[in-house]
């Protein structure tokens, strides 16, 4: 039996992991530990990266060591460490990689620098088991908004599509913004939508024409619309919860008309839905019922593993372990822009 240690703090989050591979290869989930800084951010909109380093470096050790307590391990239990190298902000990922490697050094353990994205899809493994292979992950957060094709989660991820604007996360804050509703805003948006009408508006769809890219997703016009929308009203009450309705129904519409296409053409029959959007509840809703029709067989972790946490990446260390992968070396930088086929580093 293997403990993996999983460090995250690419964004808001200081997420703490522990993870063990039993001997027959499956993972445990032992501690999920996470503290947000989203309070400290809420009142400017979006993260301010100078201050979520900070409360990375407050958050890091006591978090540590309420994992430790929660799991009933020792640190010198550890086997191997892995931690968010990139992609995120720079400062924030520093923290984090530079905490792993004091531990990595002093607990004489592997490093693994890992990347946060393909951690969104390990994530699942916890609660489903060995992802079949190949198979598709749709990544929506709100920093990425990514088509993947996994073949094998430690070493072969090919990005089929991406977004050429705004990610749908950023979408969801955005026009939470609009609505003045507050941030994060996908949780308020999707709590109004359940009591508003998805077709009280039709808000475009981005890139769905016949000659535009297939897997590429789009965003920034939906959003742009919405303003509009909203503006139009010249002073007018605004009905809120048909306007975050209609908004949910075309962001669910967009991504599960693509996904399910891109597995269709691809001949993959499982999709991974992962990311902070993936807890919306349309999304889940409307995925299930278009990959049921398409005969495809969905996974959508819980919403807790959804969002950024540390079980995720001690997760996708565990499959960089069982998978022998070399660990990086103790001058592991943070790569803001690390490319999602680069697993590890
Ligand atoms: O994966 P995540 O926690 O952090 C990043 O890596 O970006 O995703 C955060 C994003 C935010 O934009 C937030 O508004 C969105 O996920 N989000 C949601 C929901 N919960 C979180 N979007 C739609 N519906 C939700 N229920
Ligand atoms: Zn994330």
């Amino acid at each position: 039996m293997t403990i993996v240690l999983g460090i995250e703090s690419s964004c808001d989050e200081t997420g703490i992991g522990i993870v063990r591979i039993e001997s027959d290869g499956a993972l445990t989930l032992l501690a999920d530990e996470v503290a947000s800084s989203v309070d400290q951010h809420a009142r400017f909109g979006g993260v301010v990266p100078e201050v979520a380093s900070r409360a990375h470096l407050e958050a890091l050790v006591p978090s540590v060591t309420r994992a430790f307590a929660a799991a009933s391990l020792e640190l010198s239990d550890v086997d191997a460490i892995a931690v968010t190298c990139g992609p995120g902000l720079a400062g924030a990922l520093l923290v984090g990689v530079s905490a792993a490697k004091a531990y990595s050094a002093a607990l004489n353990v592997p490093l693994y620098g890992a990347n946060h994205l393909p951690g969104h899809v390990a994530a699942d493994t916890l609660e489903h088991g060995p992802l079949p292979s190949p198979c598709l992950a749709l990544l929506v957060s709100g920093g990425h908004t990514q088509l993947l094709r996994v073949d094998d989660l430690a070493t072969k991820i090919t990005e089929i599509g991406s977004t050429i604007d705004d990610a749908a996360g950023e979408a969801y804050d955005k026009v939470a913004r609009i609505l003045g509703l507050p941030y994060p805003g996908g949780p308020p948006i999707d709590k109004a939508a359940r009591r508003g009408n998805p077709d009280a508006i039709r808000f475009p769809r981005g890139l769905t024409g016949p000659r535009d890219a297939r897997f590429d997703f789009s965003f920034s016009g939906l959003k742009t619309a919405v303003a509009r929308w909203v503006e139009a009203r010249d002073g007018k009450e605004i009905p809120v919860d048909d306007v975050a309705a209609s908004f949910q129904e075309a962001v669910a519409d967009v991504l599960t008309a693509k996904a399910v296409r891109a597995a269709t053409e691809l001949g993959i029959d499982t999709m991974v839905v992962s990311g902070g959007v993936a807890a919306n509840s349309r999304l889940s809703t409307l995925a299930a019922q278009r990959c049921a029709e398409a005969g495809i067989a969905l996974r959508v972790p819980r919403p807790r593993l959804c969002t950024d946490n540390g079980a995720m990446i001690a997760a996708l260390g565990a499959h960089l372990v069982k998978a022998g992968v070399r660990p990086s070396s103790l001058d592991l930088s943070a790569n803001p822009g690390l490319p999602v086929g680069t697993v590890s580093v």
